[in-house]
């Protein structure tokens, strides 16, 4: 059985209830059943974290036995430097994913420390770019 995690950056905690326009009206942990729902030949791990060194950590310790990452950083994506390099060190590919088109929003959202170093990103598909990312490691 394949093995993926999904991490989730600063504030995805409030998903359904933080700014329902552009992240939508679903929870993560109720998306999260369906898409577990939908896929049982796949162990499908979250991770949450508003934490920088948090989100570190948990990509050093799935990063070399996991089949797959799914990192959405949230707004670590444009700042973070450390997030950027721990995705650089680990053997696990990871696919980056945003549930917003960033493009399409303020300038400093346009700028990703994540990017260079993944398989690829997947942006704008709301709660199916993460869909859209698990089928890239099927
Ligand atoms: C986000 C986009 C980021 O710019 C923002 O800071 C987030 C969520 C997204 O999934 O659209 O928190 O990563």
């Amino acid at each position: 059985m394949k093995k993926l995690i999904i991490i989730n950056g600063p504030n995805l905690n409030l998903l359904g209830k933080r700014e329902p326009a552009i992240y939508g009206n679903l929870s993560f942990t109720e998306f999260l059943g369906e898409v577990k729902q939908k896929h049982p030949d796949l162990q499908i791990d979250h991770f949450q974290s508003n934490i920088e060194g948090e989100i570190i950590d948990k990509l050093h310790e799935t990063g070399f036995s996991y089949d797959g990452i799914i990192l959405n950083a949230a707004a670590y994506t444009h700042t973070s430097v450390g997030i950027g390099d721990a995705v650089k060190a680990i053997e696990t590919p990871v696919v980056e994913v945003h549930i917003s088109n960033t493009f399409d929003r303020e300038e400093f959202r346009h700028v990703s420390y994540v990017s260079p170093n993944v398989r690829g990103v997947i942006i704008g598909f709301g709660l199916q770019s993460y869909e859209l990312a698990i089928q890239s490691f099927l």
